[in-house]
């Protein structure tokens, strides 16, 4: 996760009461007063809250229900002894999240820019990999598969959501099983999935670095002329294990499910997963099918240039505001297209490039004008920037 984490761009595009009961999404008031605590550490937004509790990894024939499916069906028929786990709570504490897998309290996947936190020891779940430990214990057979919604604080793109949805799938194996049986075991099972999603596609493995496996490695495919990284695995950390009380060594892995539709299904924007539009939904089966676009409108760019006015500016920071003047989603990208250093006072002056679309509708002048004043306002208030 360190480098998925810190880089925040591999499984994104390429991861309680808990078990087994369902549990219902929240309604939006009580969302609301959960999440957003008006605490000191608390960083979520309403935007992000409103999310809670939407599961689209639940919802019949949604391209991430029918991949979800693919493969839980995959590991049941190959190994009938996995547990599924689909309906765990996204918040967890900190020591799920991050203690528990050994992350250091240095780490930057902890800090307040990269992550929701709810107050000091609970967050919103950053990577699936926060119920390791817990489903360690509590399950019966030591291998399970679990699948969540996860939030994490980053930049705007069309492949990148502040909140995607990861499956982690973890194997324990009889006390003393030597590690390469294990690592064998791994690759040949990730194999087969990926075989079962892409047919024969080229793939390779390359070392990796996770704080809670080791050895690491990361599963590509050439899929489309390019390597895409399809999940992050490796050997489970022993002290993790005996810290869960358990003996026998094991595998775990993370992937992501919104990067394996984009390149399934042809999906060519991250935002669309969240469309209620029928335009979208109503072209799903349950199977894989390709999209196809309905229609694409036309995109607006504005440009935003401005002195960044403190050591402490974090373009995280910034597109969470963004995120959060803009509530329905119609920004495709924020990027920034131009930086230099003032060569006598030191200032930073940042510009970013907005490019405004709907997948939806059409957007008149005007109304994006109106959010990217509100947003100019936002970034000097709250963030102390100087626009120039
Ligand atoms: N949790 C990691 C991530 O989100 C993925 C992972 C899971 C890697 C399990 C190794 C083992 O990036």
């Amino acid at each position: 996760m360190l480098r998925v984490i810190s880089q925040r761009s591999n499984l994104q595009t390429a991861s309680y009461n808990i078990f087994r009961g369902v549990r219902l999404g929240f309604s939006s008031t009580s969302n609301r007063e959960e999440l957003i605590t008006g605490l000191d550490d608390n960083n979520v937004t309403e935007n992000i809250a409103s999310r809670v509790g939407r599961n689209l990894h639940l919802q019949p024939n949604h391209p991430l229900h029918t991949i979800k499916q693919k493969i839980e069906t995959h590991f049941l028929t190959l190994h009938t002894s996995f547990e599924t786990y689909s309906n765990l709570s996204p918040i967890v504490s900190t020591k799920n999240c991050f203690d528990d897998l050994l992350i250091p309290p240095s780490h930057v996947s902890r800090s307040p820019s990269d992550t929701y936190y709810i107050s000091s020891t609970k967050c919103l779940r950053t990577h699936t990999s926060a119920h390791q430990s817990t489903l360690l214990k509590e399950s019966k057979s030591k291998c399970f598969l679990c699948t969540g919604d996860v939030y994490r604080r980053d930049e705007i793109d069309r492949s990148h959501y502040p909140v995607f949805h990861q499956m982690e799938g973890v194997k324990l194996f009889e006390e003393g099983t030597h590690v390469s049986v294990i690592e064998d075991d791994l690759k040949k099972t990730l194999e087969g999935l990926t075989q079962e999603l892409f047919g024969d596609v080229e793939m390779r493995w390359n070392t990796d670095y996770f704080p809670f496996t080791d050895p690491s490695w990361e599963l590509e495919i050439y899929f489309n002329d390019e390597w895409l990284e399809v999940l992050g695995s490796g050997v489970i950390q022993p002290s993790i294990i005996t810290n869960a009380g358990l003996t026998q060594p094991g595998w775990a892995f993370g992937l992501g499910l919104e990067r394996l539709a984009m390149v399934l299904f042809k999906i060519p924007d991250i935002r669309l997963f969240w469309s209620k539009d029928e335009r979208f939904l109503g072209q799903f089966d349950g199977g894989i099918v390709e999209f196809k676009p309905f229609s694409k409108y036309p995109s607006s760019d504005r440009d935003m240039s401005f002195w960044t006015g403190s050591q402490n500016f974090h373009s995280n920071d910034f597109a969470e505001i963004v995120r959060n003047c803009i509530t329905e989603d119609i920004i495709e990208s924020v990027t920034l297209i131009d930086e230099f250093t003032h060569p006598k006072t030191k200032e930073v002056s940042n510009c970013f490039r907005f490019t405004y679309r709907s997948m939806e509708r059409s957007l008149t002048n005007e109304e994006i004008d109106r959010v990217h004043f509100k947003v100019r306002e936002r970034a000097v208030e709250e963030l102390g920037v100087v626009l120039r």
